[in-house]
């Protein structure tokens, strides 16, 4: 299988730093060239600093991938889901490139970013820049340990990753990103049994409520749905918290082998079951961004560099 790229599958590391750039040149030969030379900056780090356990992603916006590999088209390339159903949405905020940074090490994170940036500046505008941290043990802001049931070692490679069903991007990952600001004084109001049964989880200790106990509008419920042959629908979530004093959130980010899953689930999020029980978490948090990419195996960024 051609190689995917680090950042896919990697395991969670304690900071991040995204980059959403657009591209404002048209020369796409450069920026071709210029993708293959971002992965050798995240292999430089990583051989430099191997303790501090780097990985990269680099991901062509949807609709700028038609322009930048023009004839080349991932099977199931597709805009974001544009979704609105009565205050909850999920805005589209169009952008070209997304440069994911992980490491353990903060000033690690921040001199590839640096050196990213220097190296696109002038062909990119830099819409957005946002930096991501490991919370205590591996929790959301709301105080939720997020990524639990996530698909675990080799099966991280089925769930989101293409396979040869489309030989030309094989080793590729469709990629969704969102930007959540949450209300956690509104959160925070709410005693811990509320909480828990709107994620449908124990906070403490992590444990998942019997299907039973489970409510409609529980996150885990209306995000576990099951395809029509009653097999699971999976992505693999590399989301990190973000914020500072002011402006609190999660940066979720969704890979997988086909777009159909994230966009299933989200639609389960926001515009509920056939009763219209919607994701109550979505009264404590909202989505300010979000974008879809392709982030293709790091053979064809090479190949067509
Ligand atoms: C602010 C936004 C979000 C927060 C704070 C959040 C938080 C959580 C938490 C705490 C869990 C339980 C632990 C775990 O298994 O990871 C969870 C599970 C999950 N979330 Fe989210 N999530 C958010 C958005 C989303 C979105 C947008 C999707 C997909 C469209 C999603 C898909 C899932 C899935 C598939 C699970 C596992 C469900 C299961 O099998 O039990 N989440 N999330």
């Amino acid at each position: 299988m051609a190689q995917p790229q680090k950042g896919i599958c990697a395991e969670p590391n304690l900071h991040a730093q995204y980059l959403m750039f657009n591209v404002v040149d048209d020369d796409h030969a450069t920026i071709r060239q210029k993708l293959a030379q971002i992965l050798n900056i995240f292999e430089h780090y990583d051989n430099e600093h191997y303790e501090a356990m780097v990985s990269g992603v680099v991901a062509i916006g949807s609709s700028y991938w038609l322009e930048l590999y023009p004839g080349l088209i991932p099977m199931e390339l597709a805009p974001f889901p544009d979704m609105q159903c009565e205050d909850r949405s999920a805005p589209v905020v169009p952008c070209d490139l997304f440069i994911q940074i992980r490491a353990d090490r903060a000033d690690i994170c921040f001199a590839i970013a640096t050196d990213v940036f220097a190296l696109l500046k002038d062909e990119v505008e830099l819409i957005e820049q946002i930096t991501s941290f490991r919370y205590l043990d591996g929790r959301d802001l709301t105080g939720f340990v997020d990524g639990t049931e996530n698909p675990k070692g080799m099966h991280k490679f089925d769930v989101a990753i293409v396979g040869d069903d489309d030989p030309d991007f094989v080793g590729g990952s469709y990629i969704h990103i969102q930007r959540y600001r949450h209300d956690l004084e509104k959160w925070n109001l709410l005693q811990v049994k509320k909480q828990e049964e709107i994620i449908g989880r124990t906070k403490a200790d992590d444990i998942e409520f019997a299907g039973a106990d489970k409510a409609k509008f529980a996150h885990t419920k209306r995000t576990s749905l099951k395809n029509d042959e009653g097999k699971s629908i999976e992505i693999l979530r590399q989301s990190m918290p973000y914020g500072d004093m002011k402006v609190q959130g999660l940066m979720f980010i969704s890979c997988a082998k086909s777009p159909k899953p994230f966009t299933d689930m989200l639609s389960s999020m926001i515009f509920g079951d056939e009763h219209g029980v919607y994701d109550k978490l979505l009264d404590f948090t909202t989505a300010e961004t979000g974008a879809a990419f392709f982030a293709p195996s790091v053979h064809f960024i090479k190949q067509y560099a």
